[in-house]
């Protein structure tokens, strides 16, 4: 008797963990607790996607409970799927250094808005991200670079580097390179708002000439020839840099230019369609509150960019739905099909961010997001 109650006790017990951990998926559910195979909510914030071998590969910055979960505890989080909405955990692919406290990834750095991309050449996996180094804030503004064989790793972490030590951009302007004064050498910043004046008045880019731009808010776009570049926000946020990098990615070419100067735009993402033309979608640079985002966009991917305004409407379109952009997703197999990606932040308990993922329609030349509670991917044409 006793036998067959503790038999039927797990029984039962297999079967509502078997329920709990079979979500299955056929919407997306913007800013819903979004569970994965295990019935755990996706733990891959700041995240971009990569598309390899008929999968899709969803990386991002594993958090953890409580503001300590604001820095990097664990490492940067992969996930696999067929269809988009059903998401199976592959694990860890890239892990702080917890014994190591003078690693450049020591536990305790702050590592956001990791990307893949694979380089054809070298058949490898390519992975930057925004490092700040362990105890020091965001005064760092690096970047990071880590490679691996398979999507789902282990990445191993190479270096951070200042991009484009040395080089000028190649819309430099003639005041860029004249001396730049003391007060601006030593004056750290470190967000909006804390430049004394435009930024093109106090040459940020002029102060940083020597050692490396600074680089935070990123993001990772191949082009059709495969010449693949990093976004990412530089002189103290205030402008976005637009670089290139080494045929093997693990590298800029020193080919790089500066857009949007004093605007502050953050969290660039970035698209192309079947056309040709490329469209940016960034935010504002309000830390973990959501903003108004912007878009803008251009014919060559080094410019000119044209700014394109809010491409949010209707609703909560001041915040971006109380979102931040992290990605966007080209859909496979289907014409000029791309889904906006965005975080709803968490900071008091980063780990419970929701993820807000919406259709991107595109009208009148400009790009445009409406708030949607339940979609699928049924709404873009083939
Ligand atoms: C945001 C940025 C995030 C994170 C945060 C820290 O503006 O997009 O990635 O760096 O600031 O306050």
């Amino acid at each position: 008797m006793k036998k067959q109650i503790v038999i039927l006790t797990l029984g039962l017990a297999l079967l509502i963990s078997c329920n709990t951990s079979m979500v299955k998926y056929n919407t997306f559910n913007p800013g819903q607790e979004w569970q994965d195979d295990n019935g755990v909510h996706i733990n891959a914030h700041g995240g971009g996607i990569l598309y390899f071998d008929d999968l899709y590969y969803w990386y991002g910055e594993h958090k953890i409970e409580g503001e300590i979960g604001n820095t990097a505890q664990v490492g940067v989080h992969v996930y696999s799927s067929k269809d988009l909405y059903n998401w199976k955990d592959e694990g860890i692919v890239l892990s702080v250094d917890s014994t190591d406290s003078n690693s450049e990834i020591a536990k305790g750095c702050i590592l956001e808005r990791p990307k893949v991309i694979y380089n054809e050449k070298t058949k490898k996996f390519v992975m930057w991200f925004h490092l700040e180094l362990k105890g020091q804030g965001y005064a760092a503004a690096k970047s990071g670079v880590a490679v691996a064989d398979k999507p789902t790793g282990p990445f191993i972490f190479i270096e951070s580097v200042r991009p484009n030590k040395g080089v000028w951009p190649v819309n430099v302007q003639e005041f860029h390179k004249l001396p730049v004064s003391d007060t601006i050498k030593s004056k750290y910043c470190g967000g909006r708002g804390c430049l004394p004046a435009h930024v093109d008045s106090v040459n940020i880019l002029g102060r940083d000439f020597e050692n490396g731009q600074m680089a935070r808010d990123m993001n990772l776009f191949v082009d059709d020839d495969g010449k693949a570049y990093h976004l990412y926000s530089s002189e103290e946020n205030s402008t976005l840099h637009i670089a290139e990098l080494s045929d093997d990615y693990l590298s800029h070419s020193g080919r790089y230019a500066r857009f949007f100067s004093n605007r502050y735009m953050e969290a660039p993402t970035i698209l192309k369609t079947n056309k040709g033309k490329y469209y940016l979608i960034a935010s504002d640079c309000t830390g973990w509150d959501p903003n108004a985002a912007r878009s803008a966009s251009a014919d060559n991917i080094f410019g000119p960019w044209k700014e394109l305004g809010n491409p949010c409407v209707g609703q909560d379109s001041s915040t971006t739905f109380h979102s931040q952009s992290t990605y966007i997703l080209s859909i496979q197999g289907k014409n000029d099909a791309f889904i906006f990606m965005a975080d709803r932040w968490a900071p008091k308990n980063p780990i419970d961010g929701k993820y807000i993922w919406l259709p991107i329609y595109f009208e009148d030349d400009k790009v445009r997001l409406k708030w949607i509670d339940k979609w699928e991917l049924s709404v873009f044409k083939e």
